[in-house]
């Protein structure tokens, strides 16, 4: 019997690749510490959906719920233009599970993997909170006239105060409990003043009573700009969905691309998924050179949600010694192929216990 349960879902393209890299670090963690997880692979995914048209069967939502977590690799197949798939399984469980907390840490473990000069490891932690549940995500629109000179097409973004409130007040108190001093929230209020002004009076009301923490404010075009600039200066970030997702491929790229970036997507009173920042690289799916490290650090992520500070910490060091030793794939200027890399991950993870 496993000590946890796990749904693991590799998905499309290098979402598989690096999934099974992913499981077996995860195997090497039960071997060290004792604490086997027990998980059950679904195969949802592009295949799936072209063979029967079911990309999330009826159920498949509260099924995965009843995990104590959910691993997912990737979604997208170019096969699949419109991303029906990856809409269900994806954003359908970040929807359905309103996993409204999306943390994406950008943690840089070596100055060589950092594209800007000067910038040594440890320089930058930035945790990152997107709201995952709403804004232009929510699909509220549609399409007028299509494919006339008269078209029109309208996509609402959807700003609520219970949604907004929640991801504000999660990521103060994330600081608070981690030491953390500053929190910066960006939107674009000086153009949406409707939505993004709701944001600015949350952000005050909700700020007012962290008064140890102190909040910071930029519009996401200047944050774009000092991620690049002094990356240093950043603490805790919080922001609506869409900014979210375009601000941790920037974050991403700080740690070494897009390769090294974990994510998780938690309901604190419920479910939680836990999936790299990547997509399905359809160019290297099943070639042998996707990073494994972003989809490794993720089940970091997932332990830690999970309370296994143990399991946690052995992925790191695992992660930390690959980059260290130069055991890595092409991205990061190493010479190992992705099943490689996830074998020496797992020796790691054997020989450090
Ligand atoms: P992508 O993240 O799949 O890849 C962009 C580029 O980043 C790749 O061409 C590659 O150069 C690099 N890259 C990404 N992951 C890497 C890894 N693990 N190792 C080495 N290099 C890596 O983004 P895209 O090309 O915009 O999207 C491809 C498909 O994935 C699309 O269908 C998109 O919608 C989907 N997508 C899915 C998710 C998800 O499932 N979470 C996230 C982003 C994109
Ligand atoms: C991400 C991805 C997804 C998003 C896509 C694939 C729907 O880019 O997880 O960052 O936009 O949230
Ligand atoms: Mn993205």
């Amino acid at each position: 019997m496993g000590f946890k349960r796990v749904a693991v879902v590799p998905g499309d393209g290098i979402g598989i690749d690096v999934t099974a890299e992913a499981v077996k670090v995860i195997e090497a963690c039960g071997d060290a510490t004792g604490r086997k997880l027990e998980m059950t692979h679904y195969d949802y995914g592009a295949e799936k959906y072209l063979a029967t048209g079911i990309s999330m069967p009826a159920g498949g939502y509260e099924d995965l719920a009843q995990y104590d977590a959910i691993f997912m690799g990737a979604f997208g197949d170019p096969r699949i233009p419109d991303m029906k798939h990856a809409a269900d399984i994806l954003l359908g469980t970040r929807f359905v599970l309103d996993l409204y907390v999306n943390y994406r840490p950008v943690v840089l473990y070596d100055e060589r993997l950092c594209p800007l000069k000067g910038v040594r490891a440890g320089d930058i932690d930035i945790a990152i909170f997107r709201e995952n549940t709403e804004g232009l995500y929510v699909g509220v629109g549609g399409i007028f006239k299509k494919n006339t000179p008269d078209e029109i097409a309208v996509q609402e973004d959807v700003n609520t105060r219970k949604g907004v409130q929640r991801i504000i007040e999660y990521a103060f108190e994330f600081a608070a409990k981690n030491d953390r001093k500053k929190v910066c929230m960006s939107d674009k209020s000086n153009v949406l003043t409707y939505g993004h002004d709701l944001w600015q009076r949350v952000f005050k009301e909700v700020g007012a009573r962290y008064p140890q923490i102190q909040t910071t404010h930029m519009y996401v075009d200047a944050l774009s700009m000092q991620m690049i600039k002094d990356p240093r200066a950043f603490d805790v970030i919080v922001t609506c969905n869409m900014f979210g997702d375009i601000i941790t491929d920037i974050g991403a790229q700080l740690q070494g691309g897009l390769g090294m970036a974990a994510s998780a997507n938690v309901n604190p009173q419920g479910a939680a998924m836990f999936e790299p920042v990547h997509g399905s690289a359809p160019k290297y799916a099943g070639k042998d050179v996707a990073n494994p490290f972003g989809a490794v650090l993720t089940v970091q992520l997932m332990y830690q949600h999970l309370q296994m500070k143990e399991e946690a910490d052995l992925v790191e060091n695992a992660v930390k010694t690959a980059v260290r030793e130069n055991q890595t794939t092409h991205d990061l200027g190493g010479s190992l192929g992705t099943r490689a890399v996830g074998d020496y991950l797992a020796k790691v993870v054997r020989s450090s216990s």
